[in-house]
């Protein structure tokens, strides 16, 4: 069953998140989180499909090789939460696993309400199935399912597609901690990560010939200039992906091709461009095996299972909450 998905405020606007961003004294950023609305939800998945983005299609072998050894790690949950649950199509692997465990409620939780519609759609006709899906950011939307949960079956929650890489290294071990704040001891956590690998690899998937990549890094401005009245001129701004060894992740940047001035009207803000400075918008961490379940320790979780692929380094983690 399939219903409307439930709004939840984030603690930010965009027009504030934006303003705080472009005017930064140093790096300008834009919170990655902005870069799904409708058209942006629809790139990404086109990303998936790019025969030099493997990361999906690994992780989607992992889910399904394994999904039967994740029910039983997991101990046939009654409550399934997803952060980042994108178009759900990883979701229902594992959903259809589950259905052996009787009656089970899945949560959805995403900023984006187009990935939510898709999702729905997806799970459509996956029967003893309730799907309440959360639109807003990641911990509210947990915190909310958690204060719903009925005492008794553990909950599984999915944090898939390697988006803790998003955080960097302090902010992921801060992000897990709030999750595991939120679980009770013996609850699931499967958590999908990004193996390092050579950077040329890594550099194709996020600047791909087609240019996908670019598209869903531009339209972040496109929808700026949509939503808050923005006058970002596209053409004078180019996609660039750069890979950071150091910290062993891609960052994804918007370089301003020329000497420019862009006014967004409901931030309140003009910001002034040097030709090749550049935007922010999102970074890619990728992990190392050794530091994964060094990462699950100091979070207070038990790290159950490590499957990795080895076409497309990637690893699924199944941690227990201590
Ligand atoms: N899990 C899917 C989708 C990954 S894309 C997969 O593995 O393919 C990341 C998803 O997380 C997007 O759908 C995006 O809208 C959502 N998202 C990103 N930041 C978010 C945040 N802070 N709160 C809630 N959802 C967020
Ligand atoms: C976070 N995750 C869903 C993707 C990634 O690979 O980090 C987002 C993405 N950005 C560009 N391509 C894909």
């Amino acid at each position: 069953m399939a219903g409307q998905a439930r709004n939840l405020k984030p603690e930010l606007s965009f027009a504030e998140e934006v303003r705080s961003g472009l005017t930064k004294a140093g790096q300008k950023e834009l919170p990655s989180k902005y870069l799904y609305d409708d058209v942006g939800s629809a790139l990404f998945e086109a990303i998936t499909h790019l025969p030099e983005y493997g990361l999906t299609r690994a992780e989607q072998r992992l889910l399904q090789r394994h999904r039967d050894e994740i029910r039983q790690a997991a101990g046939c949950p009654a409550v399934v939460t997803e952060l980042g649950s994108g178009d759900g199509r990883k979701a229902r692997t594992i959903l259809e696993s589950l259905r052996v465990c009787g009656r089970l409620t899945y949560y959805p939780i995403d900023v984006s309400a187009a990935a939510l519609i898709r999702c729905n759609r997806e799970l459509l006709g996956l029967g003893a199935l309730t799907v309440v899906g959360l639109e807003g950011p990641f911990l509210e939307g947990l915190a909310r399912a958690a204060a719903e949960r009925e005492p008794g079956r553990p909950m599984l929650v999915l944090f898939l597609g390697s988006t803790i890489g998003n955080f960097d290294r302090p902010a992921a071990v801060r992000f897990l901690k709030s999750i595991r704040g939120l679980l009770a001891p013996g609850d699931a956590l499967l958590l999908g990560t990004d193996l390092q690998k050579p950077a040329e690899r890594l550099l194709a998937a996020y600047d791909d010939p087609a240019g996908v990549t670019a598209a869903f890094n531009l339209n972040l401005l496109a929808r700026i200039n949509r939503e808050l009245g923005g006058d970002f001129d596209l053409r004078q701004f180019a996609h660039e992906a750069r890979f950071c060894e150091a910290e062993q992740r891609i960052e994804m940047h918007l370089r301003s091709r020329r000497l420019q001035t862009v006014t967004v009207r409901e931030a309140r803000i003009t910001v002034t461009l040097r030709e090749g400075e550049t935007i922010w918008t999102e970074a890619c961490h990728k992990f190392s095996l050794r530091e994964l379940p060094e990462l699950a320790a100091k979070t207070n979780f038990h790290p159950e299972e490590i499957w990795v692929d080895e076409d497309w380094p990637f690893a699924l983690n199944l941690w227990l909450a201590k």
